[in-house]
């Protein structure tokens, strides 16, 4: 299994002006998250572990974690209307601490978001399942936000990190998707074909899946 940190994140970053006020209660709280990535990124790792004893194969082909940066965090209040505090960030930004579990089969993921969510030091917040359900564009993925307690000093506190599970081939269509599109302004006679051809591939990417678990099947 592939452990990596995406993005620049963990890097020290130069605090905007808004942040002035509260620099230090900000750093303690991305420690935090940071803390929470740690917690979950084991629990899948146990996961992982057992059910290779069990099945014979390991589920989790590769977990990647993120840590979302200051710059991110504030645009994000900014965009959704929020004053910059350590208070808003924590109650209304979700996905802080980032995971991206990409699995080997689709029921794996189904299986892993289960054994997790039973787990009873996790509380689930939100789920959206754009595996049942694609987004228009053809994006495929299991989005859970849950929270986990991270035991501090005195006490303990709950900490949200949003876990994305996906398949190979749909963090393939995930990750070129995002790479094409961009910080890219597309032109409005490019941008249906551009969209129909994406989505002509998030469905290949699906039946590739959908061919592989047959095989897997046939092969049991
Ligand atoms: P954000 O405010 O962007 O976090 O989105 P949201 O609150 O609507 O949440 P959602 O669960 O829909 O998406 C969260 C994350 O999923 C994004 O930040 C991306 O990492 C990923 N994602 C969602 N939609 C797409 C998509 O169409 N393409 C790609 N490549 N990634 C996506
Ligand atoms: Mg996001």
């Amino acid at each position: 299994m592939v452990i990596e940190q995406f993005k620049d994140e963990f890097i020290d970053e130069v605090m905007s002006d808004e942040w002035q006020e509260e620099i230090l209660p900000h750093k303690q709280m991305m420690a935090y998250y940071r803390c929470a990535i740690m917690e979950v990124e084991t629990k899948f790792r146990v996961l992982n572990e057992e059910l290779s004893l069990c099945y014979d194969r390991n589920p989790i082909e590769s977990i990647h974690s993120r840590l979302k940066s200051n710059a991110s965090i504030t645009k994000k209040l900014k965009l959704k209307g929020y004053p910059i505090n350590v208070e808003t960030m924590e109650k209304y930004l979700y996905d802080i601490a980032g995971l991206r579990v990409v699995c080997s089969f689709k029921l794996d993921i189904y299986h892993l978001a289960q054994c997790l969510l039973q787990q009873d030091d996790i509380r689930l917040v939100k789920k959206k399942d754009y595996i049942q359900n694609p987004k228009a564009n053809g994006y495929r993925s299991l989005h859970l936000i849950i929270e986990v307690p991270i035991f501090l000093e005195n006490e303990k506190k709950w900490v949200k990190v949003e876990v994305q599970f996906r398949t190979l081939a749909m963090d393939f269509w995930a990750s070129l998707e995002h790479k094409l599109r961009y910080k890219k302004v597309i032109d409005d006679d490019k941008e249906s074909y551009i969209a129909h051809q994406l989505l002509g591939c998030a469905q290949m990417c699906n039946d590739l899946d959908d061919k592989m678990s047959s095989i897997k099947e046939y092969l049991e």
